[in-house]
């Protein structure tokens, strides 16, 4: 199948000219599944309650909603992007896989970084895995939100729930995520997605650079996919999922069999 990430700057508080931007870079790509980055709808440094309100949007109806249901019609492939989510009075930084049959799932980010604790509720969906059809076979995909990566138990809770693939929106401004989705992908034998912003915001008074560098990582801790630093972009390669079946590390070792859950409790 073919997988891949989108990556670019989003412009701050304009979901139109966020879709633009989207449009233009999706433009003439095929793909099963594309991964687009944290918060794509609306861009991340807020300073107040109103901005926030205006950048959110309820799922599944809004219109940055109904646009992505739209590219993954048109593509015919799948489109996890995360999103700037309102529900009620609360505000959830979350993600949603969009098949081209128009079904919207959603994950609400569970480990909130930094000052986004001012504004997000936390996640309160757990972590799922989802069946999407590619072609004549059934792969299961998960997704989890940028800093999630720092803790180990996201993306295992994903993998031993089966995913074979887990797309990661992100929004990164520490150094460290890029090299370490070597480590997540080998310890659980699975593909993961991390689809990364460019660019700066400066607003109120903070400035904050996210570093790009979007990654596609094998079972077996291969880069397959390194993005710029710094470029939007939009890049695509071939997988086989079913690798992500064989937890094998040596003939004699299993990785899900060989855990050792009566002597730790995670
Ligand atoms: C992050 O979770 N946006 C670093």
């Amino acid at each position: 199948m073919k997988a891949g990430y989108l990556q670019f700057k989003p412009e701050f508080c304009s979901t139109d000219a966020n879709i633009k931007k989207i449009q233009r870079l999706i433009e003439g790509k095929e793909f099963d599944l594309l991964v687009l980055p944290e918060l794509a709808n609306s861009g991340y440094l807020f300073s107040d309650f109103e901005e926030l309100n205006k950048a959110s949007e309820e799922i599944p109806n809004g219109k940055f909603c109904n646009a992505l249901r739209e590219l993954s019609k048109h593509h015919s492939g799948y489109i996890v992007s995360g999103i700037c989510e309102k529900a009620g009075g609360i505000f959830f930084n979350s993600s949603v896989l969009v098949s081209p049959e128009g079904t919207i799932y959603s994950y609400r980010k569970i480990h909130l970084f930094a000052d986004e604790k001012k504004w997000f509720s936390p996640g309160d969906t757990g972590f799922n895995v989802y069946e999407i059809a590619v072609k004549d076979t059934h792969v299961k995909v998960g997704m989890m939100i940028c800093f999630d990566w720092l803790y180990p138990e996201s993306a295992r809770s994903l993998a031993l729930k089966g995913a074979q693939i887990i797309c990661h929106p992100s929004n990164l401004v520490m150094p460290y995520c890029q090299r370490a989705m070597f480590t997540r992908a080998l310890e659980n034998h699975v593909f993961t997605i991390t689809a990364n912003r460019t660019g700066k915001e400066a607003r109120g008074g903070d400035e904050l650079e996210f570093t790009g560098g979007s990654v596609m990582v094998d079972p077996k801790g291969n880069y397959l996919l390194e993005g710029s630093l710094d470029k939007d972009e939009c890049e695509i390669a071939d997988i086989d999922p079913a690798e992500a079946l064989n937890k094998d590390i040596t003939p004699n070792n299993e990785i899900f069999q060989d855990r050792r859950t009566d002597m730790y409790s995670l």
